[in-house]
């Protein structure tokens, strides 16, 4: 992979002061450029409840896309505070061992307990760490294919953090058949959480079952979206969010194999664009975001 260089990767300052990388091969950074840990808590942990949930005796979690190990850290840290007797259990998915060990080499882990810094740190190495409370695994490979015997286990979470790289740079973890197998893995009552509103992902969710709402991410310009597998009420989305799942934007990424190339994911969802009757997203965007025409 283009990151992978004998010095890993490089931390940037994000706005609330934490860490993150810049990947060369993705084109994007691995956290919102206002704050990495405030992303991890607010728009991960706190949008999957993490804080009630752990209130039980057990809380299972997927964290897709591992990465740094924030979402997950900040998992542990809200556990550790709420319920420290929660019997917890995380599968972590992640494609890059690189990327989890720079984080640990470049010590990006200080904001987080000790006992939550040797819990990553154990992980980038081991893969997976054992305690009386803890059963957590770091999956590494393609989350397309680590996730399959989970689902097909019955293994399921009662919330999942879902953070690859935008759609448009990483689509294979944003189709139809990758939401299906997520889905597979969310216990009912329980709730997935991203950052991403794409028109794309949304209709993705809800051709693979899930019921969408959206939530005002922390430190981003657009909402964020949580989703479920039961009909519990969400946060509604907006007349603007609603009317954008009606145009062109809202054709969603397709990987029937779950093998496909990016290329190949996007050529298939550009041919479905061009031959489809719904509304240019262009005419979308001049309604909602230059002003209403008269
Ligand atoms: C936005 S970053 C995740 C940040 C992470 N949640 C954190 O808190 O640091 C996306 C991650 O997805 C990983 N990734 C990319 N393609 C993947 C794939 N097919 N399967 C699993 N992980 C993948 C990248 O290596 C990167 O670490």
């Amino acid at each position: 992979m283009v990151d992978v260089g004998a010095n890993g990767f490089t931390p940037e300052i994000t706005g609330d002061g934490s860490a993150t990388f810049y990947s060369e091969e993705f084109g994007e950074h691995f956290h919102c450029r206002h704050g990495a840990y405030t992303d991890a808590q607010r728009n991960y942990v706190d949008a999957a409840q993490i804080p009630e949930l752990a209130q039980a005796e057990r809380l299972a979690i997927l964290d897709v896309c591992y990465g740094l190990g924030y979402n997950t850290a900040a998992a542990l840290d809200t556990i550790q505070r709420v319920n420290p007797d929660c019997r917890v259990t995380i599968r972590a998915l992640e494609i890059n061992g690189e990327v989890v060990r720079s984080a640990i080499a470049n010590a990006l882990h200080h904001p987080w307990t000790p006992a939550t810094q040797k819990i990553l740190t154990t992980l980038a190495t081991e893969h997976c760490y054992h305690s009386p409370t803890l059963d957590i695994q770091l999956l590494l490979g393609d989350a397309r294919q680590t996730l399959q015997p989970l689902a097909a286990q019955g293994w399921q979470a009662d919330a999942i953090l879902f953070d690859p790289f935008s759609p448009t740079r990483c689509p294979q973890l944003w189709t139809v058949e990758f939401f299906t197998l997520t889905a597979q893995c969310l216990a009912p009552g329980g709730t997935l959480a991203t950052y991403s509103c794409a028109a794309a992902v949304r209709t993705a969710m809800g051709l693979a079952g899930l019921t969408i709402g959206s939530f005002p991410g922390a430190g981003r310009h657009w909402p964020c979206t949580i989703a479920t597998k039961d009909q519990r009420p969400l946060p509604g989305l907006s007349q603007q969010e609603l009317e954008h799942l009606q145009t062109r934007a809202a054709i969603p990424y397709r990987d029937p194999t779950l093998r496909a190339t990016p290329e190949a994911i996007v050529a298939q969802r550009e041919q479905e664009q061009q031959q489809c009757t719904w509304e240019p997203t262009g005419a979308w965007r001049r309604r909602w975001l230059t002003g209403r025409a008269s």
